[in-house]
């Protein structure tokens, strides 16, 4: 026990950079099981050494919270289905801005008199025109900075959880009002920050926390279900800075280190994901719902639908042309893990290696509903990872494909992302399907996708649908091969 408090920095240390290598081993499937362990461990160190260095602990409220904890978050990790995966995510989110505000509060209430001593001092150092004392600012100021990110970061996760989840009280909020409203509150809640970081006001920390909490409400309210993944992917930057903030405010390296890691991985997520979606970031924070997509969407309801032609066939026919071809490509979206078909994919891409046809596995970053959506499903059917491209290592070999499968993928295979100037996905890269010899689509009718558009590619001369649920009709498909055999 003397040890880890003589050595608490040192075991800090330690921690961090198994926390850097975690990052490092996340990066790719194949290293994300290393990645993982030292993530373990890492935190294993943090929390033993926190607890060891902790001043009085009280040990029963922290080893009951702990337990607590973890009693619901393995019930939640064992029963929550990968479809519902983000809005679990930014439910955990919200979990860290609220610990971040509570912990504010407490280092306000047990500082509470040296505060008040601060503002009597404040008003009599001004008054003699002379600045306040330096140490008391910057922990002032530590306070005031984490408490406001994480009760922004704790609202604006609540409602892109509602938002995600499809609940009622979640609702997008649109109208001339909302900026003017943004701002307002925005800079109320700065002066009010900044009157506390001043004087030490109790009353303007306690209107700085309630403004910062509607801020975060009304700043998300307004973005479209389109941007959410960016929004939760933000957050959880969000969520770093400020469990980075409590780390300045607790004097704990070990937070102060791992939140940095997860705001500035967070950030970059963010970016890449914008990238991939086509989004500038600014327009997804400020420029309110993705209403382009949206309005699409609307006019396709409301106005009249034109019918055009498009070739259906059978999961036998399917089966026929892709146990012919010298190469598949095999493009998985949202419908594969909605309709859970990764197993029999992956059985079916066996049975075509098996018969002398090279398959590959297309991915694109945004495909599914969460980063890596479709790399984890397929990791877990055992896809090998070598079989496994992202989408610019493979966007060049479509048109020397023979056949390209589309599984319940739908936006991220749309040409009108290339083609159409006047779509709302202009300009977000797509994998480049249209462009193989064959197209196969397998989805369960001519529904549109998460951006709520038409998809020029199901009406193309060179594809065929293949209506049905994924995973029966892929089945379908195994067996009908399995039958012709070669
Ligand atoms: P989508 O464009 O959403 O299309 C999925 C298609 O799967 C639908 O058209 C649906 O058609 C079909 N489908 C659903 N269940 C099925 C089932 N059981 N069997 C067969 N087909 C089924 O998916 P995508 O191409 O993967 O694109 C992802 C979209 O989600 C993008 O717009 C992206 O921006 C957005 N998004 C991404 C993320 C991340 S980070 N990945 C997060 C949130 C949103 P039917 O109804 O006709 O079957």
């Amino acid at each position: 026990m003397e040890f880890i408090q003589q050595h608490a920095n040192w075991l800090y240390l330690v921690g961090a950079i198994l926390f850097i290598l975690t990052l490092r081993g996340l990066s790719g499937p194949k290293t994300a099981i290393q990645g993982n362990r030292y993530g373990m461990i890492a935190m294993g160190i943090a929390v033993v050494t926190t607890f060891f260095i902790a001043e009085q602990p009280v040990v029963w409220m922290i080893v009951g919270a702990m337990v607590l904890g973890a009693i619901v978050g393995i019930a939640r990790a064992r029963t929550v289905p990968m479809t519902q995966m983000p809005e679990t995510v930014a439910l955990m989110h919200s979990l860290v801005g609220l610990a971040a505000v509570l912990i504010a509060i407490a280092a306000i209430l047990h500082n509470n008199q040296l505060i008040s001593l601060y503002a009597q001092d404040a008003a009599a150092m001004s008054a003699a025109g002379v600045a306040p004392s330096h140490m008391n600012q910057v922990h002032l100021f530590e306070l005031f900075v984490g408490c406001f990110v994480g009760a922004i970061t704790f609202t604006a996760s609540v409602f892109a959880y509602g938002k995600l989840a499809a609940k009622k009280w979640a609702k997008t909020i649109a109208g001339a009002w909302v900026k003017p409203v943004q701002a307002l509150i925005f800079i109320a809640m700065l002066a009010c920050g900044v009157y506390f970081f001043t004087t030490g006001n109790m009353s303007a920390f306690w209107a700085m926390t309630a403004l910062a909490l509607v801020f975060g409400w009304v700043w998300i309210a307004p973005v479209g279900g389109g941007d959410m993944p960016v929004v939760v992917s933000l957050l959880n930057s969000f969520s770093g800075w400020a469990a980075a903030g409590i780390g300045f405010t607790l004097e704990n390296n070990m937070l102060i280190v791992a939140g940095s890691l997860v705001g500035s991985s967070g950030a970059i997520l963010s970016y890449i994901m914008c990238k991939a979606m086509n989004r500038n970031i600014i327009n997804v924070l400020f420029g309110g719902a993705m209403g382009g997509a949206a309005t699409a969407a609307n006019n396709a309801d409301a106005g009249e639908k034109v019918q055009r032609n498009y070739r259906s066939g059978s999961a036998d026919d399917a089966g026929f042309l892709m146990s012919n071809a010298d190469s598949v490509v095999i493009v998985p979206g949202y419908g594969m893990a909605q309709g859970r078909a990764q197993n029999a994919v992956k059985e079916l891409s066996e049975l075509l290696k098996e018969q002398g046809v090279t398959v590959r596995f297309a991915i694109h970053p945004v495909a599914g509903r969460m980063p890596g959506h479709m790399n984890v499903l397929l990791a877990e059917a055992d896809v090998p990872y070598d079989d496994i491209l992202e989408m610019d290592e493979i966007n060049s070999d479509f048109p020397a494909t023979d056949v390209v499968l589309v599984i319940g993928a739908n936006d991220v295979v749309n040409p009108a992302a290339k083609d159409d100037t006047s779509s709302p996905i202009y300009g977000m890269p797509i994998l480049e399907a249209h462009k193989a010899r064959t197209i196969m689509v397998i989805k369960r009718s001519m529904a549109t996708g998460y951006a709520g558009l038409d998809n020029d590619l199901f009406y193309n001369e060179k594809t065929m649908m293949v209506f049905g649920d994924a995973k029966k009709v892929v089945e379908d498909m195994t067996k009908a091969i399995n039958g012709t055999g070669h």
